[in-house]
């Protein structure tokens, strides 16, 4: 199977997970427009998404699902999204598309996270993908000298601004074995918006594209 064809499979298994008549919470990137393509089969039973980019949102308008602003949502039971790297913990990197500040508010907010991945984004230990900060524009280098104080080797996402219109830089070499610990210390650095770690909230199921087919984990998340 290509890559594609992974990212449709779990795309295809993530609906048995989308409760029919409720609000849905809808990621960012490659994988989750296979996933917002194959939802349009069951538009007539989904009354509104909430979405964490604006090319999500076009994607979603274009198949014409109702998109809501999170504000007038008291719940998502569910949201699915994808991850640049998901460990046996369900601890995730994300934000190699940019909008990891929208995905972790609709992460927070949601009863359950879906995560759809190719076995590729498997691993033992955090860190091979770089790690994105998103960073108001004015603390950068601020961030940036305390991101290397923490082993990273630090580039900024050239000519890239989000859609809260903030910088990212993305933190490579990083070997990140206490996800929950790196998340609410980079969190605690001034001018840091959101670190790209989901650990603290990461995946409650992850489905996993191989080419034997769709396998299925789950995760008990961690007491905050
Ligand atoms: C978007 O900001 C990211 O968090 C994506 O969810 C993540 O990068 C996975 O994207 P792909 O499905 O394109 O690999």
């Amino acid at each position: 199977m290509t890559q594609d064809e992974l990212k449709r499979a779990v795309s295809q298994a993530a609906l048995r997970h989308v409760p029919r008549g409720e609000i849905i919470g809808v990621g960012t990137g490659s994988t989750v427009n296979f996933f917002i393509d194959v939802l349009a089969t069951i538009k007539d039973e989904i009354p509104a998404a909430v979405s964490s980019s604006a090319r999500s949102t076009e994607r979603l308008r274009a198949h014409g699902f109702d998109v809501v602003d999170l504000n007038q949502v008291d719940r998502i039971p569910v949201y699915v999204d994808g991850a640049d790297e998901i460990d046996a913990a369900g601890a995730m990197i994300k934000g190699g598309g940019g909008a990891l500040t929208r995905e972790k508010i609709i992460a927070e907010v949601a009863d359950r996270f879906v995560c759809i991945v190719d076995a590729s984004k498997l691993v033992q230990v955090l860190g091979r993908f770089p790690l994105p900060v998103e960073v108001v524009p004015m603390a950068r280098e601020l961030v940036r000298r305390q991101l290397v104080a923490l082993g990273a080797d630090v580039q900024l996402r050239a000519g890239y601004l989000t859609d809260n219109g903030n910088e990212i830089l993305d933190a490579h070499g990083l070997s990140i074995t206490s996800p929950r610990e790196l998340e609410r210390t980079i969190n605690q650095i001034p001018g840091v918006v959101t670190v790209g770690l989901f650990a603290r909230r990461g995946a409650d199921v992850a489905l996993i594209g191989e080419a034997e087919g769709v396998s299925e984990r789950t995760f008990a998340q961690p007491a905050i």
